[in-house]
């Protein structure tokens, strides 16, 4: 299939700035790293969790290049984003509907900043001890870790800078694209100007 171009999208697509990852880079990461977790995972039947609603791009195109028997399931979370300097109050929404424990959990996330929600979840997962319990990431924004974050298998590394596309956000908005790019400084003025008129 060919790759869909930023001109496909609209005027929307028009606030990404850059380009940072296409949707072919993408796809191709993602598949490699099916191929790793498969081979890792071989006659375990994990149960992959991802963490609601970010990483439903990732993990879908995860699940389907894997191919070993899996089970998935997923968890809600509410944040308060760094700018509001409350940071690490995570707050569950949706808790697992399959028991973990005893089980093969890889945890799966869109992009990890701060790590205080992973932390978070983390700690909640092991209170019902599984059997092991590893972490998959997309992206990863190392330079503002504020805690220690135990990675077993990332996508990409990302500059400590806002993107958006395959499932990431602004304000709910350009989760649809399918690479990852820098919102332009317009978009983020007309969402502030936007505010402030109600
Ligand atoms: P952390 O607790 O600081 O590690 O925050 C991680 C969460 O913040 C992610 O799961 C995302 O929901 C969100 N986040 C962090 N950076 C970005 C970004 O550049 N774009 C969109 N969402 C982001
Ligand atoms: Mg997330």
């Amino acid at each position: 299939m060919a790759q869909r171009t930023v001109q496909e999208y609209g005027a929307f697509a028009r606030d990404i700035g850059q380009i940072l990852y296409t949707e072919e880079q993408i796809q191709q990461r993602v598949r490699e790293l099916g191929v790793q977790i498969s081979a890792d995972y071989e006659g375990k039947n994990p149960l992959l969790v991802g963490v609601l609603k970010g990483v439903l791009f990732f993990l879908a195109d995860l699940l389907r290049a894997m191919t070993i028997p899996l089970e998935v399931d997923f968890i809600a979370v509410s944040s308060f984003s760094p700018q509001t300097r409350q940071q690490g109050y995570v707050r569950m929404i949706k808790d697992l509907d399959i028991p973990i424990g005893g089980r093969h959990v890889i945890f799966v996330e869109d992009v990890i900043d701060t790590g205080l929600t992973l932390n978070y979840i983390l700690r909640t997962l092991r209170v019902h001890k599984p059997a092991s319990l590893e972490v998959c990431t997309l992206f990863d924004k190392p330079a503002k870790r504020l805690i220690d974050a135990p990675v077993k298998y990332k996508g990409f590394d990302l500059p400590d800078q806002y993107v958006v596309g395959y499932g990431l956000d602004y304000r709910e908005k350009y989760r649809n694209l399918p690479f990852v790019g820098l919102l332009a400084a317009h978009a983020f003025k007309d969402a502030a100007q936007e505010e402030r008129s109600g």
